[in-house]
């Protein structure tokens, strides 16, 4: 038995590459770094969905498909039931998904897509007791999901940094929640049903519910000076340092470098206070040491979650909700691991080993 399945082999896919020696992410033939710079929400969704469901490669055609299923999503909107509205955000959105009906085609996949984002801004601002914005549909994902969430059109750069995220957080090889996907839909069960529980694996701590806790720590420290000490009593304590390690990378997670340089073309922009990437990079540098030398059997380095926190934050989320950012971005990844295992897997039924009492003997 591998214990958390670690460096099980459970499916072959053509979707992405994550190579934790290198520090290196392929995701459909293209490297992160080309894909981040030039790509949208619209490109790299059609690119993980190519062939996978009957899907518009071309990405100005899915723009104005998402933007009509969008337009149509928002009616679930008025009459969402006030007990989810009360739940935490990444819950509420799940509840709101599993009421979306099943399919397997391209209809279910942009239904999804859609629904994430118009869902998370509305259940934000209804939790805030705003009335919530009905998408426009002329205008990308990203445009459209920052504008319900604030009700003001945003930058140029507010909508790249935006796309910048949801492209590098798109796919990300077997990690929970695909993994968590590709289980379902080995059971023909639908896309919805894969979506519901991806989001379910990825609410957790130690995968998608990580974000929020790093802002929790950046706050906690304070400043520069504060650091070493914090980040020593956290460890002392038996606590994990939020945004750091990996199962898969042994280096430096190549998103977290994608996200930094988003940020910093934000900063450029004056959208956000330089001194949060100096305390970022103060605490990034502490811990590094601090880790190295507490842990010199595992290398641990900066995961992708750590510069996550401070663009959505910078764009105007509050830390609660990342979970369900990073769910509207991870949305297709899931369909399209969900499509890939429907199409070429088997039912995902592995064994496990009886270790408990045996019946006694009459
Ligand atoms: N802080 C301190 N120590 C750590 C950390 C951390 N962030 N991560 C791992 N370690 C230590 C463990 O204590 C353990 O030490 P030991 O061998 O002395 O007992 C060793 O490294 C190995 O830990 P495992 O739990 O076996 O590593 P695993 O591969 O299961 O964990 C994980 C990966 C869950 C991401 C882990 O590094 C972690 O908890 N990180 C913090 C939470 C986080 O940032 N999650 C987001 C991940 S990215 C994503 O999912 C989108």
């Amino acid at each position: 038995m591998k214990n958390g399945l670690e460096d099980v082999i459970a499916a072959e896919t053509q979707l992405s590459d994550v190579d934790g020696a290198a520090g290196r992410l392929i995701i459909r033939g293209v490297s992160l770094d080309n894909l981040v710079y030039n790509g949208t929400f619209e490109s790299v969704a059609a690119l993980l969905l190519d062939r996978l469901v009957e899907c518009p490669v071309d990405r100005d055609q899915l723009k104005t498909l998402l933007g009509a299923a969008r337009k149509d999503l928002f009616a679930y909107v008025a009459n969402v039931d006030p007990a989810i509205i009360a739940l935490p955000p990444v819950d509420a959105l799940r509840a709101m998904i599993a009421q979306l009906p099943d399919g397997e085609d391209f209809d279910a996949a942009l239904r999804l897509m859609a629904a994430t984002a118009v869902f998370l801004p509305a259940i934000l601002r209804l939790q805030a007791n705003k009335i919530p914005v009905a998408p426009d549909e002329t205008l990308s994902q990203s445009a459209d999901i920052l504008r319900m969430h604030s009700d003001r059109m945003p930058s140029p750069d507010q909508v790249a940094a935006l796309d910048a995220y949801l492209v590098t957080i798109s796919d990300h090889g077997l990690n929970a929640s695909t993994f968590a996907s590709r289980v379902i839909a080995s059971t023909r069960a639908g896309l919805t049903s894969s979506v519901v529980a991806a989001i379910s694996a990825l609410k957790g701590p130690l995968h998608g519910g990580a974000p929020g806790p790093v802002l929790d720590m950046f706050d906690a420290i304070g400043s520069a000076e504060n650091a070493e000490r914090w980040i020593i009593n956290a460890l002392d304590g038996g606590e994990r340092l939020m945004g750091f390690g990996h199962r898969v990378y042994r280096v430096r997670d190549p998103r977290a470098d994608a996200l930094k340089q988003a940020l910093r073309r934000l900063t450029a922009s004056g959208e956000v206070d330089r001194h949060r990437i100096d305390l970022a990079e103060a605490i990034e540098g502490a811990a590094l040491a601090i880790l190295k030398q507490r842990k010199p059997h595992r290398p641990l380095d900066v995961n992708v979650e750590f510069y996550t926190a401070l663009l959505l934050d910078a764009l105007g989320f509050p830390r609660e909700a990342f979970t369900g950012v990073f769910a509207i971005g991870r949305t297709v990844g899931w369909i399209a691991h969900a499509r890939e295992q429907a199409l070429n897997g088997r039912l995902i039924r592995p064994r496990s080993v009886y270790i408990g009492p045996l019946p006694q003997a009459a």
